[in-house]
Parts: structure tokens; sequence; C-alpha cells
């Protein structure tokens, strides 16, 4: 049983139904359960719809509104809790929804069950679950997830690692059986170790793209070029050539999320960090770095018009949370410009927080007529191959600002665009 069916609850329950599991996915929201039923996924995440309709066909997946209903469908042993855990006032990680979830499974728990926190929560929250069960016959155990949206699907099926955090052997088996479907290794470690290694594995990497972006930033004042310096950095084995690209800064709602709230915890445990909360400072700053490069090209932003592609932070959802391409445009508008956008995917995601403020395009091409610049803001493959001959042919100056490093430069510059960014 899976408990919330967002993006991580969801491609859970319709992967583990791929891999021959019954599974019943418990969600509160009656809307998105009537959708789920009727295989409408209701957000985007490639390839999750397809495997939702097949594990409907199959007979491996349902979908129940409230726990009551989930049990009367499916006696379970193995519940795996997906919620939202979304920071509260003071950074820390918001568990009133978690709590929710856990105590509404009480009168349904039998002896055996083993409770699973899939959900992202601080080292430590097992304890407050034993706590909240009130009994001793129910495990429960870690088990993080290391899914990217926009290639969760695929992470899920083809993992590095599956993380089991738990001390006792039985459950670690019974946890071990829901993936033997995977060759990947096993790490087994105690709860806390596996609450903790989440909140590392996401530090460690918005770390390293933080420092990436201060020497993008460095870069720029020396007359370097930031590509060139993270091939040279990637090359050695001990650090690695992922997740080095610098550009406008990370979103998600995981990194900006998971870094204040393990910082919090330290707090908590009397424990001052000095090196986490500069990694979201920097990053928050790289938006207003990379609005100033573009306030720089036309002097002055009042009334200038421009295009935007991408509003998701990731390519392949329609996740538009801490997504820098909000954050700019939020900038831009802010200092005058008159911004129209289109993203695949996230236009009405993106509507929810940007409303009236801005035109949206039903394709990409419209935006560019009468467009004074190109801001690529996500890496969709549409927006990263297009024909930019047609780009140079439409825009009313050939501008174009990337906020991913991730166009084909030289090739762009070949047909007369300037093209912008931050330590290229
Ligand atoms: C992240 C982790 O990668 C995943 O393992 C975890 O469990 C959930 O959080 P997610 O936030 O969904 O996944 O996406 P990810 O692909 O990691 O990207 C996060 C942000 O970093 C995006 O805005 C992306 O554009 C940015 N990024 C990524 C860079 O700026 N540079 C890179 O080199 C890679």
């Amino acid at each position: 049983m899976v408990i919330g069916t967002g993006y991580v609850g969801l491609v859970q329950g319709a992967c583990l139904a791929s891999q021959g599991h019954q599974v019943t996915c418990v969600d509160i929201d009656e809307a998105k359960v009537q959708s789920l039923r009727a295989a409408k996924v209701p957000f985007f995440e490639e390839g999750l719809e397809a495997l939702v309709g097949e594990g409907i066909a199959s007979g491996n997946l349902q979908f129940a509104l409230g726990a009551e209903e989930g049990f009367s469908q499916l006696t379970p042993e193995v519940i795996f809790l997906a919620v939202g855990t979304p920071t509260g006032a003071d950074g820390s990680a918001d568990l009133l929804i978690f709590e929710s979830a856990v105590k509404s499974l009480i009168p349904h728990l039998a002896p055996d069950m083993v409770l699973v926190e899939k959900s992202t929560v601080p080292a430590g929250t097992g304890k407050k679950v034993k706590a909240w069960l009130g009994r001793n016959d129910i495990a429960v155990a870690s088990n993080p997830e290391f899914l990217r949206e926009g290639t969760a699907v695929s992470d899920f099926l083809q993992p590095d690692r599956i993380v089991i955090g738990t001390d006792d052997d039985a459950t670690a088996e019974t946890l071990k059986n829901v993936y033997a479907w995977s060759d990947a290794p096993i790490l087994a470690m105690n709860r806390e170790s596996a609450e903790l290694a989440k909140y590392a594995a996401n530090t460690m990497l918005a770390a390293r793209l933080s420092l990436m972006n201060e020497i993008a930033n460095i870069a720029d004042l020396i007359g370097a070029n930031i590509s060139e310096i993270e091939t040279a950095v990637g090359a050695d084995p001990r650090i690695g050539s992922k997740f080095l690209r610098t550009g406008a800064g990370f979103g998600g709602s995981c990194f900006p999320k998971d870094v204040l709230a393990l910082e919090q915890t330290g707090r908590e445990l009397g424990y001052d960090s000095r090196l986490i909360r500069p990694i979201i400072e920097v990053n928050t700053r790289q938006a207003e770095v990379f609005v100033d490069k573009v306030r720089a090209a036309y002097g002055d932003l009042t009334g200038v018009k421009l295009a935007v592609w991408g509003l998701a932070f990731n390519a392949k959802t329609d996740d538009t949370r801490e997504s820098p391409a909000m954050r700019i445009i939020g900038l831009l508008l802010d200092a005058g410009a008159v911004i129209s956008v289109h993203d695949p995917a996230a236009m009405d995601e993106a509507r929810k927080g940007l409303g009236d403020g801005v035109v949206y395009g039903k394709d990409q091409w419209e935006i560019l007529d009468g467009a004074q610049g190109l801001l690529v803001l996500t890496e969709w493959d549409q927006f990263l191959q297009a024909d930019f001959g047609r780009v140079m042919s439409t825009l009313e100056q050939p501008l174009v600002f990337d906020g991913k490093h991730a166009l084909p430069a030289e090739a762009l510059r070949g047909l007369g665009l300037k093209v912008i960014g931050i330590g290229i």
C-alpha cells in the first residue's frame, strides 16, 4: 500500500505494480482518486500515465479514497508513506500531513505490517512514528527515494542503490523482497542513518551546484569559461563529471526544502552548521545574477518584450515549485519587462503563480513575434534542438539568454545570435 499519490507515491505504486506486486494507492483527495481510477494522472511525469494505465489493466494497481477503503481492498504487508513534508516556518520539515497520514492508519494496522517512511523526513522521525502508533508490533523503517522529477520512472526501475533503514532483520528481509526484481545494491543500515542519508545526498548535490555557480560568477569577472572549467574539474574521478552544470540556479521541491531541513535538524540537536545555509543563499542570488545579465543587455528593462521558453524546474515534468524560471520572471516583471511564456507541460502550474502577469503562448514560436530577446530556462529537447535559424529571423534583437547552460552556443553564434549566460 502507498499513502499519497503525488510525484513520489504514484511513481512508487505504479512501478511496484509493474513489477508484479499488488498495490493500492491511497489518497484523501477525491478528485485525484477519481482521475487516477480513470488512468488519468493529474500532473505530468514522463512515462507515468502509461504505467498507471498498465497497472490498472493488469489488476495489480488500485486506488482508494482514504485508509478505510484502502484496507478494504488490500491487506498490505508493507505500507509506504509518501505524503508531502513541506518547509515549515522555521525551515524544518512540517510533519503535520505526515503525522495525520500515520494516524489515519492506526485503526487498520495489524501485527507484522511494516510502515515505511518514503517521504523525506528528518532523522529521528521514525521514533516519533513509533510514539504516534503507541504500539510495538508494527515495524517502522526508512526507505528514502532518489527520484529526479522528469526521469522518476526510470530512476525507480533502474536505481543506483536501494537504502533500507531498520534495525530489525525480518523487516529488512520484507523490504528486500519488495525490491527483489532489482539488481541494484541494497544498502541496509539503521533507520536514523537512512533518514539522514537522504538529506546528505540532496545537500551534497545542491552544494556542488551552488559552488559551481559561485565559480561561474568568478569566471565571468576574469574572462574564463565555466563550461571548460566544468570539463576540467569533472575529469577528476574523485569529483566526477555529473551534476556540475551551472546556470541561473537549481529548483524543485526537494533541494531547497531538504537543505534547509537538514540545517534545522542540526540546530534542534544543538549543532550550528556554517556551510549549509549559504547553499540556498547562493542559489537565490543566482537568479538575480542572471536577471542582472538580462538588464545589462538592454540598459533599462521597462517595456522590453522578452519571450521565455521553459517554466518547469526540470524538463519532462510540469512541476514549477521553486523553479528558477518562476523567480526570474518575477524579477523581470518587477523591472518592467513584458513577458510571454511557453512550456510544453507546465503552463497550468505556472498560471497558478504568475496569474495574468504574463502572456501564455500556445506554442514556443508564437511568443517570439515582436520579442526583443529569448530566455531559455528549462532544458526541454524541443528548446535545445529548436530551429535557431528561425529564432534568429523572428526575434527583433538577436539575444538569447541561456539559464541552463544547455544550448549549443557555438552553433547559435554561427547563426548570428548572441548567447548570454553566467560564466560563458
Ligand atoms: C532531486 C535529487 O536529484 C533526487 O535524487 C532526490 O531524491 C529528489 O531531489 P529533483 O529535484 O527532482 O531530484 O531533480 P534534479 O534532476 O536533481 O534537479 C534539481 C535541480 O538542479 C534542477 O533545477 C536542475 O536544473 C538543477 N541542476 C541539475 C543543475 O542546475 N545542474 C546540474 O548539473 C543538474
